[in-house]
């Protein structure tokens, strides 16, 4: 287990490392609003390690930087579209605390009581997540392509997901939603605990929107008909303007970290608001899951039984019992895009749900909110603040998430007219 965790650790800081070996100019520009410049990103996640591994999340002790630098680096504190402005670290400044944090981390694991190891999983997320964050913020820089055009992915296959009647039916009945502690030990706070809900019948497209489909609703004059999308959602529409994904040119093309290229028909759509992709849902006579109904379509096994439980049984992963794979999933970063619908039939669920796990963020219509029995874990401040505010739950993780940093049970969230995420959608219907 100490081993696991030191190696998961490492793969972060190697992913944050790759992503930040850039000039000090590159570092400190803010690309975005949106974003923070990746200097920040890149102390930020030093900060956070020594606050909850070093002192146990007590910010009134001392760590290795000064209380007053370590504030620059609060989310709280300093939102994203700010954090330009203030007297950050350099970046050889960052990376010399980064290393003595990660150092003295290390030395403590090897001493760390089993109760504390929880901790090292949390930080390994924590900076697994802002790998995917510094990731939104490359494809956001304007410039030469830094990062390639990304490593070779399965090839797709045919796979009807348009229609009502090429859905997956998933028969009403009660599952086991969420997770608890002792079978995932590093599920974070709002995925827990398990508790058992009930849900009608409803139906799931097999595979995520794709690129063609999203296409057909541009054609058919979907961005300008206020008919297919909320009252709030055509506001916002109207207000930002918008045509197309984020990304899209009218052209046709796409910018991709960089790359100018052709919008490939059969990838899943990436880089959509969860207005827009309401309004597809509407258009398409479908609607978005909810993420009770996402999460039991991914993990829900109807014809397993054990004891005390007759009917049903949850697995870890949509595929069964074992850790994801390449011929699984599009996980960890490198493919720098989602494969093609299809691409993993080996990685269905056992409804035959495919490609839930990495591709994208999949947005649901449901609010985040707590599961009953919500309990803050060491960062007490990661979930709650955000409970009942103006978000989105988004489900599944992106190709940019890496496995250890996501699950079945994962909740994301974001603000309903955000896109520069890897999000993207797959559509429900009322069985
Ligand atoms: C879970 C992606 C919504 O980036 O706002 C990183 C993750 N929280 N540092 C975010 C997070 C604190 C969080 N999301
Ligand atoms: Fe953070």
């Amino acid at each position: 287990m100490r081993e696991q965790a030191a190696r998961g650790l490492e793969t972060a800081r190697a992913r944050t490392l790759a992503l930040t070996d850039l000039d000090e100019r590159e570092l400190t520009t803010q690309h975005s609003p949106l974003m923070s410049p990746l200097v920040w990103d890149l102390a930020h996640i030093g900060q956070q390690e020594d606050l909850w591994l070093l002192r146990g999340g007590d910010a009134r002790r001392q760590g290795l930087i000064s209380a007053q630098v370590e504030r620059l680096y609060d989310a709280f504190e300093h939102p994203r579209a700010t954090r330009v402005s203030l007297p950050l670290m350099s970046s050889r400044e960052a990376r010399g605390y980064l290393g003595e944090v990660r150092h003295r981390v290390l030395d403590g694991l090897d001493r760390a009581p089993e109760e504390q190891l929880f901790g090292y999983g949390m930080v390994e997320q924590h900076e697994q997540q802002h790998v995917e964050t510094m990731l939104a913020t490359h494809q956001l820089r304007d410039g030469e392509p830094l990062l390639g055009h990304g490593a070779p992915l399965p090839a797709g296959r045919e796979v009807p997901a348009a229609r009502r009647e090429d859905a997956v039916l998933v028969p009403a009945g009660p599952f086991r939603l969420g997770v608890d502690g002792t079978e995932e030990p590093f599920s974070l706070d709002n995925e827990r605990p398990a508790h058992q809900v009930d849900l009608p019948a409803f139906r799931i497209a097999r595979v995520p929107v794709s690129n063609a489909q999203w296409r057909e609703f541009m054609a058919a004059g979907g961005y300008d008909d206020p008919a297919w999308w909320s009252e709030r959602g055509w506001a916002h529409r109207c207000e930002a303007g918008l045509e197309r994904p984020l990304f899209w040119a009218a052209d046709g093309s796409r910018r991709r970290f960089g790359v100018v290229e052709q919008v490939p028909d059969d990838e899943p759509v990436q880089h959509v608001s969860f207005f827009e992709a309401e309004a597809f849902a509407t258009w398409a006579g479908a609607r978005l899951p909810t993420e009770q109904e996402w999460e039991k379509a991914c993990t829900w096994d109807p014809a397993a039984g054990h004891d005390g439980a007759p009917e049903g049984r949850r697995r870890r992963w949509p595929w069964g019992e074992s850790a994801p794979t390449p011929a699984l999933a599009n996980l960890g970063g490198t493919a720098l895009r989602p494969a093609p619908v299809g691409a993993y039939p080996a990685g269905a669920s056992a409804y035959g749900v495919e490609q839930m796990i990495g591709e994208v963020w999949e947005w649901t219509s449901s609010g985040f909110e707590a599961w009953p029995g919500f309990t803050p874990m060491l960062y007490a401040d990661y979930s709650a603040p955000f409970f009942g505010g103006d978000y989105r739950v988004l489900r599944g993780g992106s190709w940019a998430v890496d496995g250890a940093a996501v699950r079945p049970s994962f909740r994301n969230w974001d603000h309903p007219q955000r896109r520069q995420i890897f999000c993207g959608l797959r559509l429900a219907w009322d069985a």
